[in-house]
Parts: C-alpha cells; sequence; structure tokens
C-alpha cells in the first residue's frame, strides 16, 4: 500500500526574541508567574512588516534544502494557519508564488492550534489516494498580530513561528513497520466556540483579538488529548511501549506533562519547545518536528505520536515512523 513518507523538514524563527521579563513593563505580571503557570521562557515575534506567509516560505524552502528537493518536485501545499496575511487569496498560493513554483496546488486549511495535525491527515490522504506524490506541509503562525496587549491572561503564551515537513509517496507493506504516517484521528465540537476564540472576522468587520478562558481549555485538553493519541496508536496497532517520542502541541507544559502521564509515557520521550517558543498554534508542531530532528532527538525509524488542541474546540493526533 501507498504510505505517506517523511522526506524533509524545516523551520524558521523571527529574529526577534523576547523574554518573560520584556512583559513586566507592559501587563501586571512576572517571569516567574509565565514560566511556573505555562513553562515559557521566551518567543519569537515577527518584525513589522513580516508575515505568516514570509515565516511560512522560509520553513519551506528550509525543508526542501534537508530533502534536497525544489519546487519542480512538490504537487501541492498545504498551509495551516489562523493568521493567514490577507482574508485571500491564501498563505498557501502566496507561498506558492514566493517559492516560484507556477503548477500544482495550494490551500489553508485552519483548525487553529490543531491545524497542523488536521494538515498532516489531509495530506497523507491525498498521498494514499493518488491526488498527489508530494506535499509541502506548512504550520505557520503570526499570533503576535492578535493579542490584546492589555490581557495579561492571553498576551504573554502566544509566539510567531513556522515549520514545515515534505511528504513522500512510497510503497509499504501495510503494517507499523512501515516508514510514514500510519494512523490519525481528529475531531471537534463547535459548543466550546466562548472558551478560545478570536472575536472578530470578516463577516463582522474587524480583525479582532484572541479571547480565552484558560481554564477551561486546559480542563478538556489532558483528557481529550491523551485519548486521542491512545485511538490513534490503537489505530496503527501500537501501544504507548512503541512510543519512541511525543511531540505535542507546545501550549503548556502543564499539559504536556499531564498528557505523558496519562499515556504512559514519561517526560525523557517527548519533545519540548514551549520554553523558547511559547505557543504558536498550528506552527508548534513542525517547528518541534524540526527542532527535535536538529537536536539528534528524533532519527529514522522511530515511532512520533503528535496532538493538539485548540480553538472550536478542535484537536486530534497523527502517528507516524520518521
Ligand atoms: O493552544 C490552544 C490551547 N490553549 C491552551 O492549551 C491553554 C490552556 N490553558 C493554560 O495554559 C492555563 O490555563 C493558563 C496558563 C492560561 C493559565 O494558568 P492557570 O493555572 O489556569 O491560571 P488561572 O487562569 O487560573 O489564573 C490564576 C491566577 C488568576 O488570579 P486569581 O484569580 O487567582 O487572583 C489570574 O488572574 O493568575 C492570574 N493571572 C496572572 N498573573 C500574573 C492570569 N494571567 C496572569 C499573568 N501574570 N500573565
Amino acid at each position: 500500500m501507498t504510505r505517506a513518507q517523511i522526506r524533509g523538514v524545516g523551520h524558521y524563527l523571527p529574529e526577534r526574541v523576547v523574554e518573560n521579563a520584556e512583559f513586566e513593563s507592559i501587563v501586571d505580571t512576572s517571569d516567574e508567574w509565565i514560566r511556573s503557570r505555562s513553562g515559557i521562557e521566551r518567543r519569537h515575534f515577527v518584525a513589522d512588516g513580516e508575515t505568516t506567509s514570509d515565516l511560512a516560505t522560509r520553513a519551506a524552502k528550509a525543508a526542501l534544502a534537508d530533502a534536497g528537493l525544489d519546487t519542480s518536485d512538490i504537487d501541492a501545499i498545504i498551509v495551516a494557519t489562523s493568521t493567514a496575511d490577507l482574508t485571500f487569496p491564501s498563505a498557501a498560493t502566496m507561498v506558492q508564488n514566493q517559492l516560484g513554483m507556477r503548477h500544482g496546488f495550494a490551500f489553508d486549511m485552519q483548525a487553529v492550534c490543531a491545524g497542523f495535525v488536521f494538515a498532516l491527515s489531509t495530506a497523507n490522504a491525498m498521498i494514499v489516494s493518488g491526488q498527489a506524490r508530494r506535499v509541502l506541509v506548512i504550520g505557520a503562525e503570526t499570533f503576535s498580530r492578535i493579542m490584546d496587549w492589555t490581557d495579561r491572561t492571553t498576551c504573554v503564551l502566544f509566539g510567531d513561528g513556522a515549520g514545515a515537513l515534505i511528504l513522500e509517496a512510497a510503497e509499504g507493506t501495510g503494517t507499523p513497520d512501515d516508514r510514514g504516517i500510519l494512523s490519525s484521528d481528529l475531531h471537534s465540537d463547535g459548543q466550546y466556540r466562548d472558551i478560545l476564540y478570536v472575536d472578530g472576522g470578516v463577516s463582522t468587520q474587524s480583525t479582532g483579538h484572541l479571547r480565552m478562558q484558560g481554564k477551561e481549555v486546559f480542563r478538556h485538553a489532558i483528557e481529550k488529548l491523551a485519548e486521542t493519541a491512545h485511538v490513534s496508536l490503537d489505530r496503527a496497532g501500537l501501544a504507548p511501549s512503541d512510543v519512541d517520542w511525543i511531540v505535542p502541541h507546545q501550549a503548556n507544559l502543564r499539559i504536556i506533562r499531564g498528557t505523558a502521564q496519562r499515556m504512559g509515557v514519561g517526560m525523557d520521550r517527548v519533545i519540548l519547545t514551549v520554553q523558547d517558543h511559547g505557543n504558536t498554534s498550528a506552527a508548534s508542531i513542525p517547528l518541534a518536528l524540526s527542532v527535535g530532528k536538529a537536536r539528534g532527538q528524533i532519527q529514522p525509524g522511530q515511532i512520533v505520536v503528535t496532538e493538539a488542541i485548540g480553538g472550536g474546540l478542535a484537536w486530534g493526533s497523527v502517528v507516524l515512523r520518521w
């Protein structure tokens, strides 16, 4: 059977690094509170004029270089984002243009912090069904553009960045020994819209700011993430003891710890970037995959579980063999 294998990975972070202490002069907060409640120590913010498609394009170029491919080898681009440059066209077509690519197709996918998991699952379906042979899957965000800088409960938590994976069709045996995407599990439940949303948009004629009832989101996160990871592992014919790395959405260290514990996987098998990136929404998983590989943690043949939850609520997981 056809499998979608990982051919390359890359990321890009904007130059400006903002330490927790900088927020102490903006809102009533402290480095100690941010670290102890979220695990975040610093994050990157875009410069004036720098956009989501700029970050996405740089991550895409890094992934192409890692794969030893150029755009003529790519059939499709999916950008997972909630912070596209413009209402339309999609950030993905802007990336396509910035890469000088004139063939294939490109589109955005919006499932907020779970966006990359949804995009991976979609790219996998396209590859397995024969619609595309190589797909560039990008998560890219500029959440600094939708922060309310007077709201200490949200503005200290988010960051900007982009990560990219290249998936490629390859023949597998249909067993968990195959490399590539082995299974996925996706969910959403729109009744939770008010606990994490942006209070603006095209149809309400404003850009809006992110609003979050953090404690409520937290309450759902660990249980739903552990559950979806178990479902994906089960679908792949694997157990938690087979997992080499959990690569979680990097929103909060306490959620990451709680989820790993509930899955029965030790923290020595979790890729952590939340301390350096903050919550970069759909970019956090591909960033963590790229950093995890660059650190020498993720090795070929290893089992990786990604899981994420965010606005919607929308959540899900993907199991793959690197
Ligand atoms: O990526 C999408 C998914 N999002 C998430 O997964 C986020 C999930 N939620 C969280 O990560 C956590 O709920 C937060 C980090 C947002 C908050 O942590 P918490 O332990 O749930 O704190 P809390 O909201 O219960 O707030 C505790 C206290 C409150 O004061 P009182 O009411 O106890 O007096 C807040 O007003 O901390 C206060 N507080 C702050 N204090 C200093 C809230 N934000 C800050 C702040 N600095 N920045």
